[in-house]
C-alpha cells in the first residue's frame, strides 16, 4: 500500500446510512475501533437504519439524523465533534427518479455539498486553518458521459453529464475542485462505476431483479438490454475509498472500477441462472420472466472505468470475482427477506407502484 498522508481521528461520513454509505461506516467502525465515527444521515427512503443494526452499538460510533443542507446544524456538529476528516456520500442517487423528479437532485446534490463545504470552510477556519483536514467527495463514472463501443474513461476524460442525476453529481465535483483552488479546502475525490452487494436498494437493477424473480414478477428490462455497465463489489469501492482518503495526493481525483464490464442482458441470464439453481427452479425458468420494457430516456450506453492511476499510484485492486461476488450478493438479498420488507414499506412502495405498474 502506498504512504498514508491523512490520518483521520474524528471522521464524518454523509449519506452513512444508505447502500455504500453503510459499508463505508462498518469497514471504519469495525477495522479503526481508535477513529470516531459520525454518521449523518437524513434518512430519506434510501436510507435506513437496519442497514447499521450490526454496529448500531458500537463505541466508536455515532448516528445522527440530520440534512446536509442544514449548514449550521453540520457546523456545529464539526465543532462538538472536533471533525477533523468528512467522506461525503449523500446524495440522491437513482437516475430514473432522477428523470421523473429532478429537483430533489440539485438540491441535495449540488446546493447540498455546497453547503457541507461551507460549514467545513468556516469550522476548521475557526479551528485555526486546514492542516490535518481532509474532504473526500464521493462521486460517479456518469458525470464523464457515454462511451460507444470502445475506449475508457480516465480522470482526464471531458465532463459530459446526460442526466439529471449525473450533471448533479458534475456540478458537485466542480463545487467541490472550487473550494480547493479558491480556498485551499484541502480535498480529493473518486469517481467510481456502478456498486453491487448487500444493503442496495431494490430501485437498482441487481436487487431489483433479484427481488422480482424470487417473487416471480417481471423482470423489466429497459430497451433492447445492450446498454454496458462496469460492476464493482460495494466492499472493494469502500476498500478504494480508505486507501484514497489516508493516501490520496491533495486536490487528485481517482477513477475506481473493477475492469468488469457486462452487458445488461448478460448480466441478467447470468443472475437468472445463478437464482435457477439457489431458488431449486428448472434451468431457463428465471429467465422466462424476463420482459422488454420502453428504454430509460436519454439511456447512457456505455460506462468503462481506467483505474490504472489508482491502482499504480495508491497499490489498490479488487478483492474478488464477479460470478463470486454476485453470487454472496443473491445470498444474502435470499437470506434477508425481512431487510427487504422493511426497506420496501412505505413511501417507496407508492413510487414502485407509480413507476412500474404491473410490470
Ligand atoms: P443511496 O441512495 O443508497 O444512499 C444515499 C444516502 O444519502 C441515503 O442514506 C440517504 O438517506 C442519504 N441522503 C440523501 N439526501 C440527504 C441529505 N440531504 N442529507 C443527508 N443525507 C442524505 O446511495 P449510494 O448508492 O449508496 O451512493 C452513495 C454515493 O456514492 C452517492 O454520492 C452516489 O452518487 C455515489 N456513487 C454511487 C454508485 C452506485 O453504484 N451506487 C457508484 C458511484 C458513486
Ligand atoms: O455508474 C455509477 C452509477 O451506477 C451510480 O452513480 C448511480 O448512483 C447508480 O444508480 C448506477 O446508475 P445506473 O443507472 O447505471 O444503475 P441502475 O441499477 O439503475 O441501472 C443499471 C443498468 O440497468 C442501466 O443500464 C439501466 C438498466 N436497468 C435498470 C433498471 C432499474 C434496466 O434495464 N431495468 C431496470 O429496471
Amino acid at each position: 500500500m502506498a504512504e498514508i498522508v491523512h490520518q483521520p481521528k474524528v471522521l464524518l461520513v454523509t449519506g452513512g446510512a444508505g447502500f455504500i454509505g453503510s459499508h463505508v461506516v462498518r469497514r471504519w467502525v469495525t477495522r479503526h475501533p481508535e477513529v470516531r465515527v459520525i454518521n449523518l444521515d437524513a434518512l430519506t427512503y434510501a436510507g435506513n437504519l437496519a442497514n447499521l443494526k450490526d454496529i448500531e452499538d458500537a463505541p466508536n460510533h455515532r448516528f445522527v439524523r440530520m440534512d446536509i443542507g442544514d449548514t449550521d446544524a453540520v457546523a456545529q456538529l464539526l465543532r462538538e465533534e472536533k471533525v477533523d476528516t468528512v467522506m461525503h456520500l449523500a446524495a440522491e442517487s437513482h437516475v430514473d427518479r432522477s428523470i421523473s423528479g429532478p429537483m430533489a437532485f440539485l438540491e441535495t446534490n449540488i446546493m447540498g455539498t455546497a453547503s457541507l463545504l461551507s460549514a467545513c470552510r468556516t469550522v476548521w477556519t475557526e479551528q485555526g486553518g486546514f492542516e490535518g483536514k481532509r474532504f473526500h467527495h464521493v462521486s460517479t463514472d456518469e458525470v464523464y458521459g457515454s462511451l460507444g463501443e470502445e475506449g475508457f474513461f480516465t480522470e482526464d476524460t471531458a465532463y459530459d453529464p446526460r442526466s439529471p442525476y449525473s450533471s448533479s453529481k458534475a456540478a458537485s465535483d466542480h463545487i467541490v475542485r472550487a473550494w480547493h483552488h479558491t480556498y485551499g479546502l484541502p480535498i480529493v475525490l473518486s469517481n467510481c462505476s456502478n456498486n453491487y452487494g448487500s444493503f442496495q436498494f431494490p430501485e437498482k437493477l441487481i436487487p431489483l431483479f433479484i427481488r422480482n424473480a424470487v417473487q416471480k414478477k417481471p423482470l423489466p428490462v429497459y430497451g433492447q438490454g445492450v446498454n454496458v455497465r462496469d460492476w464493482l463489489w460495494v466492499e472493494d469501492h469502500a476498500s478504494a475509498l480508505e486507501v484514497i482518503i489516508t493516501c490520496g495526493a491533495d486536490g487528485r481525483t481517482y477513477n475506481i472500477g473493477g475492469e468488469n464490464e457486462w452487458k445488461n442482458i448478460d448480466l441478467i441470464r447470468l443472475m437468472c441462472r445463478q437464482l435457477d439453481e439457489k431458488l431449486d427452479r428448472s434451468a431457463g425458468e428465471t429467465e422466462q420472466l424476463i420482459t422488454y420494457v420502453q428504454d430509460r430516456a436519454g439511456h447512457d450506453m456505455r460506462y468503462a472505468i481506467d483505474a490504472t492511476r489508482l491502482r499504480e499510484e495508491l497499490g489498490w485492486r479488487p478483492s474478488i470475482t464477479f460470478e463470486e461476488g454476485l453470487g454472496k450478493t443473491i445470498d444474502w438479498y435470499l437470506d434477508n427477506g425481512d431487510w427487504l420488507d422493511e426497506v420496501t414499506s412505505g413511501a417507496y412502495r407508492d413510487y414502485y407502484d407509480n413507476q412500474y405498474g404491473n410490470r
